[in-house]
């Protein structure tokens, strides 16, 4: 068998030594076009858990990476003269020239041929190859050449870098975030070598201006970043080679395979360097294909298995590296925050670290991160413990004079099981199960304003007599017997409107028995929905009326706060969406255009409803479709509707067109209320896909909501709220009857806590850092 490998890179030189193992006898070759010793680049870094998959796969060339590496365990956070350090990370790093040069070293070993100076213009001297692994970095020529094939998607980031080195000294992988006259300048820093540290400086692209660097040389750079750094680097000068500014490209394929040829590493997938995963992913790339390779009978089917066995993974670190690159673009966003909250935000930007997992390595951190929380609230005029606080989630929030006991929502999920709009026997078991849970405030599902504003003839309204007296019931019974507070949340359908329940085909349209709809533009939802009749002046004020009448109603029923519905599609999401309003009169256009009537209705529902009880406002903070809402817009939202006097934005996404293409995940939504909480500062609540107490500490103590719904943990466990509390010993509302019940869980909680970290602390392997301070501890003596 012949291989020819393009490029002699991580991706490249692995992947030659791991085909070479497995096919001694093929002819393989690897044509790189720089030196052999070339010496671009400093520092590169591993996780021990990458580490642990090269001594799996290659020992020899993983004994001889090791023996070269720094190790250390804490990342260090620099933020206005104070820095928080966190340990039990297990990091590694060594030169990238060092580890070419033992990869080279390694090939040569097997018999791999190496060809350097060897630039690859054109493959089809690979015509008699069995295999052509195109390995050319992130600007690969291949890939481009056959663009319609791989079809690329290159997205230039917008902040700017450098990445240079130094001769200083670092015991921890530093972050240093540093405020400068002209705007936020980072370092993202750690040593590989000793004497030997990788500085990737990073900026926005209007701070790079202001500051002047455009078109500085890489010295004059060099010498303005040491300026800057000056005072961390301690006299230590900083180096450059080929240390240019430019933009991250990120890098995904479509597809990458072409015929015998394959992508691999940057070539096919870039991941930002702040989670530093490239050289990690390149390697990772040359073990799965050699294990297709190994597995399949063909090199075809290898490569088919290579491209859809590993794309999931790939596509996994891309995204927690784009989670990473946002948070380090925005950072503006936490420029005002709290030392340690900020240090917090860096820590958990990434999904992967949490506040539970935080507790267990640093607990020190932690309480103080719990403590600049309690002082938050403190400073908002509650009397709360900062000396010894209560954990994020089981900290009040007040909104007007609306005290909530703790930031555990009950998201509002509608139940489809009205009688002509009035709840009955299950909504109050529902909402009265959900409030003696614990959440400090439940959300009744989508009520609606009049019989033709239903979604489904099963939904649940507030327009006549026997609503309100049904209503009325639920709320009395959840102020009776818990400390819950219950928020109406009041919509219309438009266009969704006059469909069927939602096990028996959501959003689709009903067969019979059916009403007429309404929407900003007479667009169906389903190509076979009705069309919805254009809302006229006439019927903008007749819905306008319908909600105050609710609201009224809402406030007889004693609500302690109302949510005006403006997400998902229904009838005011579809005039603020540019993609279902295309009126051009005074109601369409513009995002303040398509703003008007909600905002109006919004007005006239804070105009009657008690000027002591808190609104919020529910908005969907992207359509994620083309052409449609963006989180930009949904700062320009919540803007507006915060100088309309709304408390809380309830901060959910889509639903407003069939073709959407939502990015799913844990917490997924949650960056969009970051954006709207730090951008428009407004409070906000978030939602989607968050599943556990932890989730919510995390979420809360990074400020990037103030208080966190769940809707269908909550369908399962009505006392989410009541195990969080007893798990992390908060204190939590009861009914005298479910004491007992109550008891046991908290002095169960303690042991199950004990056991639970004990056991992690147990199964967590050493680090290489830890492993290493043993192997060079002196004896103790007898
Ligand atoms: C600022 C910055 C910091 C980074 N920090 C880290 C980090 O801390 N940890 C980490 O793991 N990764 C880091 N990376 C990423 C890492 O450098 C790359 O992801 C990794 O090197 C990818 O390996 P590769 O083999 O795919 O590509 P490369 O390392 O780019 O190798 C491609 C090779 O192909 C050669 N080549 C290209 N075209 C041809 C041709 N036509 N003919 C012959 N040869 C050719 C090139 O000369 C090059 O040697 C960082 C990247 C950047 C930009
Ligand atoms: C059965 C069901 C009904 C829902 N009904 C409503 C509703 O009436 N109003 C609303 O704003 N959101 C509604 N939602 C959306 C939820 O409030 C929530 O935003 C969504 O389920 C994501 O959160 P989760 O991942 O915690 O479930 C509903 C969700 C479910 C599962």
């Amino acid at each position: 068998m012949k291989i020819a490998i393009i490029g002699g890179g991580p991706a490249g030189l692995y992947s030659a030594i791991l085909l070479k193992k497995q096919r001694p006898q093929a002819e393989i070759t690897v044509y790189e076009r720089n030196r052999a010793d070339d010496t671009f680049g400093f520092g590169v870094v591993f996780s021990d858990a990458t580490l642990d998959n090269f001594e799996k796969y290659d020992a020899p060339s993983y004994r001889r990476i090791t023996q070269e590496f720094a190790y250390w365990d804490d990342i260090a956070v620099h933020f206005r003269g104070t820095v928080h350090r966190v340990g039990g990370n297990g990091f590694c790093g060594c030169s990238r020239r060092m580890l070419l040069l033992i990869l080279q070293e390694r090939a040569r070993e097997l018999g791999v041929s190496l060809q350097f100076e060897a630039d690859i213009e054109d493959e089809s001297r690979f015509a008699d190859a069995d295999l052509v692994v195109l390995a050319d970095g992130s600007n690969s020529r291949f890939r481009d050449k056959y663009v319609e094939h791989f079809q690329p998607e290159v997205d230039l980031r917008s902040n700017v870098f450098a990445w240079m080195g130094s001769t200083r000294p670092l015991d921890a992988f530093t972050f240093i975030f540093q405020e400068t006259e002209w705007g936020p300048f980072i370092a993202h820093a750690y040593q590989y070598e000793a004497g030997r540290s990788t500085w990737i400086f990073e900026t926005d692209p209007a701070t790079f201006k202001r500051a002047g660097l455009e078109g500085l040389s890489e010295k004059q750079s060099a010498d303005r970043m040491a300026d800057i750094f000056g005072w961390f680097l301690e006299g230590h000068p900083l180096l450059t080679n080929r240390s240019m500014w430019r933009n991250f490209p990120m890098i995904r394929s479509k597809r990458w395979v072409k015929d015998k040829m394959v992508l691999l590493g940057d070539a096919k997938a870039t991941a930002h360097f702040s989670i530093g995963s490239g050289t990690k992913l390149a390697m990772e790339d040359a073990i799965a294909l050699a294990e297709a390779m190994h597995r399949a009978p063909t090199v075809e089917a290898a490569l088919q298995q290579y491209e859809h066995g590993r794309r999931e993974e790939v596509e996994k670190t891309q995204h927690a590296a784009d989670v990473s690159l946002v948070w380090f673009e925005h950072v503006d966003r936490f420029w005002d925050f709290d030392p340690v909250q900020f240090a917090f935000g860096v820590m958990t930007r990434a999904k992967a670290i949490t506040y539970d997992n935080l507790t267990l390595r640093a607990p020190e951190f932690v309480r103080e991160v719990d403590k600049a929380f309690a002082k938050q609230v403190r400073a908002h005029g509650i009397n709360v413990d900062v000396e010894k606080p209560v954990a994020p989630m089981f900290q009040p929030l007040r909104l007007r004079e609306m005290t909530l006991a703790n930031r555990a929502v009950v998201s509002p999920m509608c139940m489809y099981s009205a009688q002509e709009g009035v709840p009955g026997d299950f909504h109050l078991v529902h909402y009265g199960s959900r409030a003696i849970g614990g959440a400090g405030l439940i959300f009744t599902e989508m009520t609606c304003v009049s019989r033709d504003a239903r979604i489904t003839p099963g939904c649940t309204g507030l327009w006549n007599d026997g609503q309100q007296a049904a209503w009325r019931r639920i709320v009395d019974f959840v102020h009776a017997n818990s400390a819950a507070k219950i928020a109406l949340q009041l919509g219309h359908a438009g266009r969704k409107g006059a469909t069927k329940l939602m096990w028996d085909g959501m959003d689709r349209p009903l067969e019979a028995g059916g009403w007429d709809v309404v929407s900003a533009s007479p667009i169906p939802y389903f190509p076979d929905s009705q069309v919805p009749r254009e809302m006229d002046r006439a019927a903008m004020d007749k819905v306008k009326a319908n909600f105050v009448a609710a609201a009224e109603r809402g406030e007889a029923c004693g609500f302690d706060m109302l949510e005006l519905h403006a997400a998902h599609g229904y009838l005011l999401a579809s005039f603020i969406s540019p993609l279902t309003n295309q009126r051009t009169d005074a109601y369409g256009g513009s995002l303040q255009g398509r703003l008007r009537f909600p905002l109006e209705v919004f007005e006239a529902l804070r105009a009657v409803w008690p000027a002591h009880k808190p609104m919020s406002v529910r908005i969907s903070a992207t359509d994620w479709a083309e052409g449609g809402i963006t989180g930009d817009d949904a700062v320009e939202i919540a803007r507006a509707f915060a100088e309309a006097g709304v408390d809380l934005v309830d901060v959910s996404t889509g639903q407003t067109v069939r073709d959407a293409q939502p990015i799913y995940g844990r917490m997924f939504q949650t960056p969009f209320s970051e954006q709207v909480r730090n951008e428009a500062r407004v409070a906000t609540m978030c939602v989607g896909n968050i599943t556990t107490s932890d989730q919510v500490n995390t979420i809360l103590a990074a400020g990037r909501a103030d208080l966190v719904a769940l809707g269908r943990p909550h369908l399962v466990d009505p006392a989410f709220t009541l195990r969080a509390a007893a798990w992390y010993g908060a204190e939590v509302a009861c009914p005298p009857q479910y004491l007992p019940g109550k008891e046991q869980i908290f002095r169960n909680s303690v042991r199950d806590r004990q056991d639970f970290e004990d056991l992690k602390i147990k199964a967590k392997p050493k680090t290489r850092a830890e492993l290493k301070a043993e192997a060079t501890k002196p004896l103790a003596a007898e």
